[in-house]
Formats: structure tokens, sequence, C-alpha cells
């Protein structure tokens, strides 16, 4: 059977069951990280983690603290988390009936012990401070730049404040951004010391700038015993971190000067700023690294966008990212042709961009 829409379109009812299933899908779609959010304020990853083999449902739901008339909600949202693959259910014996949950590798993430802790970006995501921007996007868009008050993101329209100061001022986003920041870092300097050995082999020196907490630069000065780190960031952020022999923070502003060294590292930094401002970051870091004779160079860590990137959920997960930057930061995620031209605005000659696993990509910039 077809309908007629509205400017006499003749549309068949399946595709337009179709349709309105993905828009269902879309306008639903809250509910997935809403579910994982219960499932780990209730601790559940660690209930099943300590249970030592796979937990049924009987007791999971002892072990939960939740209300006795709530305990058949629990097998809906553990059916659901399966559903999106954060869990595995399976039957304890063939012959029994009852389910039992198991981790998988994603909801082991969320284990207190781990050491790859997934908590801090998954709830810092769902705080209000930054949640309340997607609802400024469209009333943004339809400001102009030379409008008087224009604030310069979502972000500072919804918080009166911008993303950098906003973290700073709560003490909870803070400490979750923090650590969410460092999780990431443990986790990349593992595969950039097995997968980028040749990219910092015979540095002498490197400024990790908005190195956050020094994970990555800690991770760097213990693989590479040669080379001599200097973490640069925020002062809220660098103020009370101790350095070592080989290890030092520095407060600082990357626009206004940038210590002086063999090489600069920008990871997960250039992604947070626009055109203009990247190109002024970037002629700060050609400023302070070493000639070109001398083997001076710029790091960066940073996606390289490419819609017709196999698997497509990194493509996915870029784009995601891609307007996180837009909503909360002036920042956008870049294809090679737009990294390209920011590196010769910034006066550099030429670059290479190294393939390493996962959405991200180590590109070094030569003077
Ligand atoms: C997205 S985080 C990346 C942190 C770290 N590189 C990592 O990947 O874990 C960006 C960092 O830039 C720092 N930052 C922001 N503005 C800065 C500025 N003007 N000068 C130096 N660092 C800055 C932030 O404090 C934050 O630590």
């Amino acid at each position: 059977m077809n309908l007629i829409m509205g400017e006499g379109e003749l549309v068949s009812c399946r595709e337009l069951v179709e349709a309105q299933e993905l828009i269902y899908n879309c306008s639903l779609s809250h509910i997935k990280p809403m579910s994982l959010k219960c499932a780990i304020e209730l601790g559940i990853p660690d209930i099943i983690h300590n249970h030592g083999q796979p937990i049924t449902l009987s007791k999971l739901i002892s072990s939960l603290p939740i209300h006795p008339s709530k305990a058949h909600c629990i097998h809906r949202l553990m059916r659901i988390l399966v559903h999106f693959g954060f869990f595995t259910t399976q039957l304890l014996l063939p012959q029994q009936q009852e389910e039992t949950y198991s981790l998988t590798l994603a909801s082991k993430l969320f284990l207190k012990d781990c050491p790859i802790k997934a908590t801090p970006f998954f709830l810092v995501q769902l705080n209000p401070l930054l949640l309340k921007p997607w609802h400024f996007l469209s009333t943004w868009l339809q400001k102009g730049e030379d409008d008087d008050d224009h604030p310069s993101t979502p972000f500072e329209m919804a918080n009166g404040i911008n993303f950098w100061d906003g973290v700073g001022n709560d003490p909870m986003v803070k400490y979750m951004f923090t650590e969410a920041m460092a999780t990431d870092s443990y986790l990349m300097s593992k595969v950039i010391v097995e997968e980028g050995k040749e990219v910092f082999e015979g540095l002498s020196s490197l400024v990790d700038v908005g190195g956050g907490t020094g994970i990555m630069a800690n991770a760097i000065v213990e693989a590479f015993t040669n080379i001599k780190c200097t973490v640069l960031d925020l002062p809220y952020i660098v103020a009370d971190l101790k350095g070592t022999h080989n290890l030092n923070f520095v407060e600082g502003d990357m626009f206004k000067k940038i210590p002086s060294a063999n090489a600069v590292l920008l990871k997960w930094t250039l992604h947070d700023w626009n055109d203009e401002e990247v190109v002024v970051i970037l002629k700060k870091c050609r400023e302070a690294i070493w000639s070109k004779d001398k083997g001076g160079k710029v790091i960066v860590i940073d996606m390289v966008i490419d819609d017709d990137e196999e698997p497509k959920s990194s493509v996915e997960t870029q784009l995601c990212f891609d307007m996180l930057m837009m909503v909360n930061l002036t920042g956008k995620e870049r294809n090679e042709k737009e990294w390209e031209n920011l590196f010769l605005a910034a006066g550099f000659s030429h670059y290479k961009i190294n393939p390493i696993v996962g959405f991200r990509s180590l590109i070094e910039v030569f003077p």
C-alpha cells in the first residue's frame, strides 16, 4: 500500500515504517548511555567480577542495592545491555533455565581496579554542564559572529563560561575530565611506545603541550631514557604535580610561549581549537623546536578523518567527536587536506602520517 506525502509523492508504507523506525531509534538513543550509567551506579560490573564466575540473575539481584519491589526490572536492564554488547549471557548448564551474565571487555573497563578506567570519560559526557550546551546548538548557529556578546561555543552560551574555565570551576567535572584524559593517555602511551618507536627514538628533549597530568610524558621518559620531558599545561592542571629527574611540569599558556626543545608533542590538543588558533599554536611550536638540521619536529596525535575508512564504527566515533568539539570548544576533527593546510600555514615544510591502531593517527610535522 502507498501513501501520498505532502507534495504528492507516493511512498510505500514499508518505506515509511522504515523511516519512522530510524527516527524512533534515534529519538531513543540516549537510552543506551543512560542504561549503562544505571548499571555502573549500581556497581553491576564489579558485582559480576567479584562473583568470580558467570552470575545468575537471582544472585545478581540479591547482590544489588535495589528495593525488592524493583527486582523484576533487572532482567530488562541486563537484556538491553547484553544487546548493546556490555555483558554476555549464557545458561549455566544446558538443563538450567536461569540465565547467567558475564562481563565483556567493554564492561571490564568499568571495573574499579581496572588500570584503563572508562567511567570518568563516560560519566563526564552525561554531566549537566556538558549536556546542557546541546540544547543551545541551533540557537547558537543562528547567531552571527559579529553579533554583540556572541558566545564562541554552545557551551559558553549555555553555561556563561568557556569550556576550560567551566571544567576548572567544577571540582567533580574537573576530576572526571582529568581522569578521563589520564586514562586515554595511559592506553595511548602503550600503543605509542610499541607502534611509534621510530618517531620518538633519537630525541633528547620533548615538550608535551597541553600534556595534562603527564601520563603520556611519563611513559615516554620511561620507554626512551634519553628523552627529558616537560609538560606544559594550565595552572589548575599542573600546579600540584611533582616532576622527576627527567620530567618536569610547567604552568603556562601555549598561545604565549612554549619552552624550547628538540621536539614538541600535542596529543589530542589541536582538535580543541579552530583553524586560526591552531596556526597560532603551531607557530609557537615552530619557534620552540630545534631547527630542521638538528632534528626539530612537532608530533601530533589526533584524528585524521577519512569517510571511506573501515571500520565504519571508527568513522562514527570521529564524527561524534567532531560534533563534541563544535559544541564544547571552537575545535574540529580534520581530514588530511585540512591538516596539511594548517601545517603549511604555520610555516612547516612537510609531514608524515603514521597509522596507529584505533581512530587516531600519529603525525610528524617538520620545519
Ligand atoms: C583534550 S586535553 C588533552 C590532554 C592530554 N594531552 C591528553 O591527551 O591526555 C587538552 C589539554 O590542553 C590543556 N590546555 C587548554 N588550554 C591550554 C593553554 N592555553 N595552554 C596550555 N594548555 C592548555 C588542557 O588543560 C588539557 O589538559
